[in-house]
């Protein structure tokens, strides 16, 4: 497994989807929702749940942004946002899309306490589909340890029929994952409109485990 090296802390495994692309696969993502914001379909769903989660003015991470869709719909609210992306096409497509938005090109699993603190880690689109393998663990930590006081995960993934380049993440998996990295589980629904919970898509609302 390829990975990189940051200047402290363990080395960073190369991710699922950059994998892919390494192999000579392209996503279709970025074209994607490029695609759908010129066609004026809305691509703000996940944000307006995040908002509805918020404090007015509030400091939000989006990890693993894309495009920057979200992070974009975020600061157009009025909040305060930072948002990461590891690859560098969709870091330009971002900069390019959205001119005002704060997107650095880093890995979750590089996220130290000093990023934080924040109200809102966002980390949906199947972003955690395509960690690196056996990273689940160590990425929710990175994100657990930005969260202020009363700080919150917006996290969301299919649970059923991921891309040929993303795993399959049961659930029950997931969220004995989160357990083990200190977080407890507020929300279960599935969908960003907060229908019930079901097997296709999963959407939680997590905040740190008490000590
Ligand atoms: C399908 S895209 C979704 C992007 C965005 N969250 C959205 O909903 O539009 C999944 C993203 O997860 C990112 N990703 C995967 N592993 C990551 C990691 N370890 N740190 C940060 N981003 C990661 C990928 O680079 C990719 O851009």
């Amino acid at each position: 497994m390829n990975s990189t090296t940051p200047p402290h802390g363990e080395p960073i495994p190369t991710t699922r989807r950059t994998r892919w692309q390494e192999a000579g696969q392209s996503g279709n993502y970025g074209k994607r929702f490029a695609d759908l914001i010129s066609a004026g379909e809305d691509v703000d769903g996940e944000a307006r749940l995040a908002d509805t989660l918020l404090p007015r003015g509030a400091r939000v991470l989006d990890a693993g942004a894309g495009m920057g869709r979200v992070a974009a719909a975020l600061l157009r609210r009025g909040h305060d946002v930072v948002a990461i992306e590891p690859d560098p096409a969709l870091v330009r497509q971002a900069r390019e899309t959205y001119p005002g938005l704060a997107i650095e090109e880093r890995d979750i699993l590089d996220l130290g306490p000093d990023d934080g603190p924040f109200d809102l880690v966002v980390c949906v689109g199947n972003v955690i589909v395509f960690l690196a393998e056996d990273t689940e663990r160590r990425a929710l930590g990175a994100m657990r340890d930005v969260l202020g006081e009363n700080g919150r995960i917006l996290v969301g993934f299919h649970l059923q029929d991921p891309p040929p380049h993303a795993r399959t993440y049961p659930a029950a998996e997931f969220e004995a994952d989160l357990a083990a990295a200190g977080l407890r589980v507020d929300l279960r629904a599935g969908t960003y409109q907060l229908h019930p919970a079901n097997d296709a898509y999963g959407v939680w609302v997590l905040s740190r485990a008490q000590a």
